[in-house]
């Protein structure tokens, strides 16, 4: 496969010329890298929206930044500010919300692509680990996000969080509310959600990019492993249409979502009671809570990730179609459909006292 670089052809345009010339100083087409045809379809494109989901939550997080206060007094009171205060307040809230949980589907639409087609194996294995990274990521994210509200969800969610971190002994001090007395823990929920969690995911960004043009985008399945890819290449600039077609879709999804719903702020926080359910992608292990109590929220997380970190080690075989994986994909279903019903049971039940 051949990247196409600006300065292979002559530039005709008035457009490639001053591509051409901005290329010349700034060497923009050394971030190219080879595009085989079959990836200018949706489903080979969810790494990238999961991309634009992350821009759309970076540019909204950055503007109600500015009106946020980080204090157990003031948070509920200042997100009642930007909801009812603030001139398109609510809105710019709503498609923050929503490009979270939209994050979250696609960057789990993109691992079950990767999944199917057996991309994580051999030469791709250490990403598919960072993929998991940030993946993780993805879910501290939307938890301490989900916390900064200070509202009974938020409270009882830091609850929980606080009952997690005495199972995790030494390493969940930090979680706790003596760690660093002078700054309460809502605030440094607030600071990990605005800085060291998004210093986290883009190194791990860099990283997984970096390893995608070093490795190429893989074949199609039928291809096994080793094999050259006998698929064309198309210009990286036709495939970067293409994700910017379908980004500009998902904004309007977005923006669509956040118009016509209403965001979530609950009654001021009281302590002692139990009252609320979390945001549904931690409904599962919500379930798995109520079955085994707070062990269960420490350790079921935990094996998952580890069963999912295992799987390039354990399926090496140079055999990349589905249908020729069989235990992976019945494995994938089985835990997928655990998944699931573990949502949807949460989904149609009232809360539950966990804590006592
Ligand atoms: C913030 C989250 C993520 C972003 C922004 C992201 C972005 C991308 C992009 C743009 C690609 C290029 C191909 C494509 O779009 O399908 C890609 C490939 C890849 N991603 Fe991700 N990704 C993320 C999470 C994950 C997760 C959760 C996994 C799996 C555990 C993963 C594993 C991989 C692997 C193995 C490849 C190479 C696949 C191939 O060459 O076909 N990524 N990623």
């Amino acid at each position: 496969m051949t990247v196409e670089r600006i300065e292979d052809r002559a530039p005709s345009s008035r457009w490639e010329r001053f591509a051409a010339a901005l290329d010349e100083r700034l060497g923009l087409s050394a971030l190219r890298y080879p595009v085989p045809r079959h990836a200018n379809s949706l489903a080979w494109t969810l790494g990238g929206l999961t991309l634009t989901s992350l821009l759309i939550l970076i540019a909204t997080g950055i503007l109600l930044a500015q009106f946020y206060t980080p204090t157990p007094e003031a948070a509920r009171e200042s997100v009642l500010h930007i909801e009812t205060q603030l001139q398109l307040g609510s809105f710019l809230r709503g498609i923050h919300i929503w490009a979270a949980q939209a994050m979250f589907v696609l960057a789990f639409a993109h691992l079950a692509r990767v999944l199917i087609t057996g991309s994580y194996k051999r030469p791709r294995e250490a990403n598919w680990l960072v993929g998991l990274g940030l993946l993780a990521m993805t879910y501290l994210l939307l938890f301490t996000g989900s916390t900064l509200r200070w509202d009974q969800e938020a409270f009882e969610a830091v609850e929980h969080n606080t009952g997690l971190a005495s199972l995790a002994g030494g390493l969940g001090t930090w979680f706790t509310a003596e760690f660093g007395a002078g700054t309460p823990l809502v605030t440094r929920l607030y600071l990990a959600h605005v800085s060291f969690l998004p210093a986290l995911v883009f190194g791990l960004l860099v990283i997984h990019f970096a390893w995608i043009k070093y490795h190429g985008i893989s074949a199609r399945p039928e291809v096994p492993v080793g094999a050259p890819d006998p698929d064309e290449t198309v210009p990286f600039t036709s495939h970067a249409r293409h994700l910017v077609g379908w980004s500009l879709i998902l904004l309007a999804i977005l923006m669509g979502l956040a118009a016509t719903t209403v965001n979530p702020v609950g009654a001021a926080p009281v302590e002692g009671i139990e009252v609320t359910k979390p945001l549904w992608p931690f409904f599962w292990v919500y379930q798995i809570e109520n079955w085994m109590g707070i062990r269960g929220l420490f350790w079921a997380p935990i094996v998952v990730f580890v069963a999912l970190a295992a799987l390039p080690f354990l399926d090496r075989g140079p055999e990349r179609r589905p249908l020729r994986r069989r235990w992976v994909m019945v494995s994938a279903l089985v835990l997928f459909g655990a998944w699931s019903v573990l949502t949807v049971m949460v989904a149609l039940s009232g809360p539950v006292a966990h804590l006592g």
